[in-house]
């Protein structure tokens, strides 16, 4: 293990700039540096890299992060990896700290076992070519199944022969030690004799990221009548089941060019698609979707489509575990194959071409499909249709990045549609689930002890992910926003109540970004003007259902204090009731601050460009009365609150 000294001296001496500068060419703007993003395609660029913050952040795909997170995220890399890239280039000494006597012993297991299946798959594959009995009985059986021998070299299919121990011998007298042969799964043990467990079957090594053989699937020749389909490899110090997607060490470069993966079953439904060219495809092994599989995928790219069989077993499969998928922030589609076919045969029966085709033209979104499927299921059954709902509004309250506010509005307008159900009303149910899991996490939340550890990214928090549901500009718009429709009617000084307040300060200065919010203000204006007294409610049951929506989310998000504060202050809190003046300045205090920043930064910009020296003089003035500016804002006495 990397030491703690280590990791800080790396992480003392890393420049972000030079780090991504390595790999996209960078352009100063500014304080900042912007390039061409690595992660989309892009002709002009929005990737901005800031020195001083020490990240990057793209404004065309939201991608952002520190130096670690680019490297693993554009090399791919694990953080021990990305660290040992970064000390090679700040020529760091890595200093690896005492590994414990048992950690040493499994890292031996564990390269015993690579060595072995190493081994086992060369000694396979020459069985199936070159073996009498392996082009008789194997790869006729291949052959006929569509497979030619270049996929089949490729994937390095071989067969184990039916004798007893061919097998074990070859091994045995090869000096593998007899312990780790039966820990790969390779040889069985009866008796006190050793014998072959993959006898007369076809064999699919299973590689890991970087191409070393991590275990077998075996497979029986023809229809599997009394022995089971498949053996597979058992659980060892390398083969963790949950943690394999197969074919991915030959998809990797697909996925990144097409920026999707697709998913199937099973061994044969891979090697079949990538014998027609479709390489971006990796199989699950028959069970539903584990969070490990998922992270995988999401390493790559965030689309995932899934192809099943349109039995009801696949479906279910598919199902399940995808909620998950969505918590981490992937888009996924379905397609079903028709016909009690899988994509082996599928793509064997009707060719390469039309599968692409099939497959561009069947793609469901996951979420829809889930409410027509359960939607059959229930039928007219009142009780099961109530169960639906909340089971739909709970997987659309896990959509909850700041990313995917508006795909989440999107899906509970589509949503309520289809299940003829008020829309208000299933927003107000979807944020009532993001609310119970907002209150779950932060109960929830870890003592940051300051240390890293091996498997985890260092604890950065993207800048658009802290504070769990909005970031903290489009938490600042929306706390505006209610403070307006909360205490708008409230008086703020002897002349004007904290409607005029607000307005004075806002929305004459374009503070608001978000265009809904900007419009919730706009229609309360209006109402104010005219002498009506508009509340909360006159929203709640305005026409426009976009604008009620919009107020739903602002009012109902969590803004409570966390129950644990009543505890320090022995029931003496004063309420946000008594506190609303200081909760109008500091979110207003807030908003005028970002802007100001945004036009000192313009105004930095402005001033990299050639000027005539009025026009300098100019831009420097106006440069110092916006830090004035800045510096009255920060005096007001600690009520602004940079969260
Ligand atoms: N599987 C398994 N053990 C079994 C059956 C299936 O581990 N007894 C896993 C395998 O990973 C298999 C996947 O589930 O690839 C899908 O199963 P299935 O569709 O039955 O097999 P295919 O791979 O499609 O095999 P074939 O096309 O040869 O029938
Ligand atoms: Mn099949």
């Amino acid at each position: 293990m990397i030491s703690q000294q280590t990791i800080q001296q790396i992480l003392s001496r890393v420049d972000v700039v030079e780090v991504v500068g390595s790999f996209v060419k960078l352009k100063k703007r500014g304080v900042n540096y912007i390039g061409l993003c690595p992660f989309h395609n892009e002709k002009s660029p929005s990737f901005s890299v800031s020195p001083t913050k020490e990240i990057y952040k793209c404004f065309g795909c939201g991608k952002s992060g520190n130096s670690i997170s680019f490297l693993m995220e554009a090399e791919k890399y694990s953080y021990v990896e990305a660290l040992r890239w970064l000390a090679n280039k700040y020529n760091v000494e890595i200093e690896e700290t005492e590994v414990s006597p048992e950690l040493k012993a499994q890292y031996q297991v564990a390269d015993s076992l690579y060595i072995i299946n190493q081994f086992a798959q060369q000694y396979f594959a020459e069985k199936l070519f070159d073996s009498e009995e392996g082009q008789d009985i194997a790869m006729s059986y291949l052959k006929e199944r569509g497979f030619r021998e270049e996929i089949i070299r490729k994937f390095q299919i071989g067969y184990c022969l039916q004798e007893r121990d061919a097998f074990a011998k070859a091994a045995i007298a090869g000096q593998y030690n007899q312990e780790y042969l039966q820990k790969s799964g390779l040889i069985v043990v009866r008796d006190e004799r050793p014998y072959d467990n993959y006898r007369g079957r076809i064999i699919f090594p299973i590689h890991n990221q970087s191409g070393k053989v991590l275990g077998f699937g075996a497979r029986v020749i023809g229809k599997a009548e009394r022995a089971p389909k498949y053996i597979n490899t058992p659980e060892n110090e390398i083969y963790h089941k949950s943690k394999i997607l197969y074919g991915s060490y030959f998809a990797r470069q697909a996925i990144d060019k097409n920026d999707e993966c697709l998913l199937v079953e099973g061994y044969t439904d891979v090697v079949s698609l990538h014998q027609a060219g479709i390489e971006n495809v990796v199989a699950s092994g028959g069970t539903s979707l584990t969070p490990d599989q998922l992270r995988l995928v999401k390493k790559y790219t965030k689309n995932l489509t899934i192809i099943y069989d349109g039995d009801s077993a696949g479906v279910k499969a598919a199902l399940r575990g995808l909620d998950l998928a969505l918590e981490e922030g992937l888009n996924v589609k379905l397609v079903l194959i028709p016909d009690n076919e899988d994509p082996d045969s599928y793509v064997n029966k009707i060719g390469a071409a039309k599968f692409q085709d099939f497959v561009k033209a069947n793609k469901k979104d996951f979420i829809l499909f889930q409410v027509e499927i359960l939607m059959k299921d229930a039928g007219d059954d009142t009780n099961k249709k109530a169960a639906l709902v909340n089971q739909i509004a709970e997987t659309i309250a896990k959509l909850n990045k700041a990313e995917d506010f508006t795909k989440q509005q999107d899906y509970i307008r589509r949503c309520s549609s289809l299940l003829r159900i008020d829309e208000t009303g299933l927003n107000t149910l979807v944020n009532k689930f993001i609310r119970d899991k907002v209150m779950k996490q932060e109960s929830k939340l870890p003592v940051d002890d300051g240390q890293y550890y091996e498997d985890q990214p260092p604890p950065f928090i993207p800048e658009d992910e802290a504070g769990s549901l909005f970031n903290k500009d489009e938490m600042s718009e929306r706390g505006m926003v209610r403070c307006l429709l909360e205490f708008g009617l409230k008086p703020w000084d002897e002349n004007r109540r904290v409607a005029d307040f607000i307005f004075e300060e806002s929305v004459d200065q374009n503070m608001i970004d978000n265009k809904e919010l900007v419009r919730v203000m706009d229609t309360y204006k209006v109402w104010y003007d005219e002498g009506i007294e508009p509340g909360p409610k006159n929203f709640l049951y305005h026409e426009d259902q976009q604008l009620s929506a919009m107020v739903v989310t602002v009012m109902d998000f969590a803004y409570e204090l966390s129950p644990n504060w009543s505890e320090h202050f022995d029931g003496k809190l004063p309420s946000r009731e008594d506190l609303y003046r200081e909760e109008v300045i500091s979110t207003v205090n807030y908003l005028k601050l970002r802007k100001i920043r945004r036009m000192v930064e313009e105004n930095q910009r402005d001033l990299e460009r050639p000027h005539t020296p009025e026009e300098q003089l100019v831009l420097i003035q106006t440069h110092m009365h916006l830090k004035q500016m800045e510096r009255e804002i920060l005096k007001q006495g600690g009520t602004v609150i940079m969260k």
